[in-house]
């Protein structure tokens, strides 16, 4: 008999079809979110799951899983909706899809951070909203932003992602700094100069991007105390997590001009944002877009449907979440 695997979301078609060459899948074909109770329901009758991160899967879930479930495979890099701990309890192998989407998610930070040094937010409302013709055109201050190149980057988390957003931004001449728990190897570094507090990097940023995996040492690590520390024309750019800065502080410096702008793919209660970000001018926001674009999709529903194929035939897994 065929394993049984339950895909939560609509994937690519290629990838749907490669497991349904080798499984006996069950896909939702209507793409409507399963709800958390019916999602328990239903893993205790499947071997895998092939799942989005919008998927939750606490402790709850796994101490609900009756010993059917194998192995969960999230399409995407990021697995905090999985409680890694508890899975390893019940035995149920995790594996993401990391690498297959640096490079689009090194594009959409570079994208924040020029939509934010050059305000394209009040640029594309006054074309849209047809206020341009409107308001005075001076040579000094309309749609007046800063300069990206030549700048220095400050990056938290110089991964793998946050590594290709280093290439990318020395393409605009930016130096890069960064700080990580640990320094990293002159290769991996690549001329970047390391700081080993946060906060001692902080003044010295014009730009501070984030690149942390969502952990419990990571929850905050932009804080009110390492805002403050920014120089006023610094510009924050989030494409990680939400619950890796402290939103009311960056909202109290955007508010007061104690920085200059944010840009922002990624929030704590997607898709709510918290209202007072939507009224900043100077702060330019994404809906969680880090990966969108069609190669990526494709190659991380692959990286998945992979996962699950070595692990059905006992081959080494791609890529596993340790
Ligand atoms: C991921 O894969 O974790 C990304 O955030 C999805 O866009």
């Amino acid at each position: 008999m065929k394993p049984k695997i339950l895909v939560t979301r609509k994937i690519t078609d290629e990838a749907e079809n490669n497991l349904a060459e080798n499984f006996d899948v069950t896909f939702n074909k209507n793409d409507e979110p399963i709800q958390y109770e019916k999602l328990i329901d239903l893993a205790n009758q499947y071997d895998g799951l092939v799942v989005s991160g919008w998927d939750k899967f606490d402790e709850n879930f796994f101490n609900k899983m009756k010993g059917k479930l194998k192995i969960i495979a999230t399409f995407s890099v990021g697995y905090d909706h999985i409680n890694i701990n508890s899975a390893k309890e019940k035995n149920i192998v995790i594996t993401n899809t990391p690498d297959v989407l640096n490079d689009a998610v090194a594009e959409i930070t570079i994208f924040l951070m020029l939509a934010a040094c050059r305000k394209a937010y009040e640029g594309v409302n006054l074309v849209k909203s047809d206020n341009w013709k409107k308001v005075k055109i001076d040579f000094v201050n309309f749609v007046m932003g800063q300069s990206m190149t030549g700048k220095t980057l400050g990056i938290i988390g110089l991964g793998r992602i946050g590594r290709i957003v280093a290439k990318r931004a020395k393409g605009f001449g930016m130096k890069i700094i960064y700080h990580n728990r640990n320094k990293l190897s002159d290769k991996l570094e690549d001329g970047a100069k390391y700081y080993n507090t946060l906060n001692s990097m902080m003044p010295d940023c014009d730009f501070v991007s984030i690149h942390t995996p969502a952990t419990s040492e990571t929850k905050n690590i932009l804080n009110s105390e390492a805002i403050n520390l920014l120089p006023k024309h610094a510009i924050v750019i989030n494409t990680s997590r939400g619950s890796t800065l402290d939103d009311e502080a960056l909202i109290e410096a955007l508010q007061n001009n104690k920085i200059y702008a944010a840009g922002l793919d990624v929030f704590v209660d997607e898709p709510n944002v918290d209202e007072r970000y939507l009224k900043l001018d100077n702060c330019f926001l994404l809906p969680h877009i880090g990966s969108s674009n069609y190669e990526t999709r494709d190659a991380m529903a692959m990286l998945a449907v992979k996962n699950i194929n070595a692990f059905f035939k006992n081959d080494p897994l791609p890529t596993k979440v340790k």
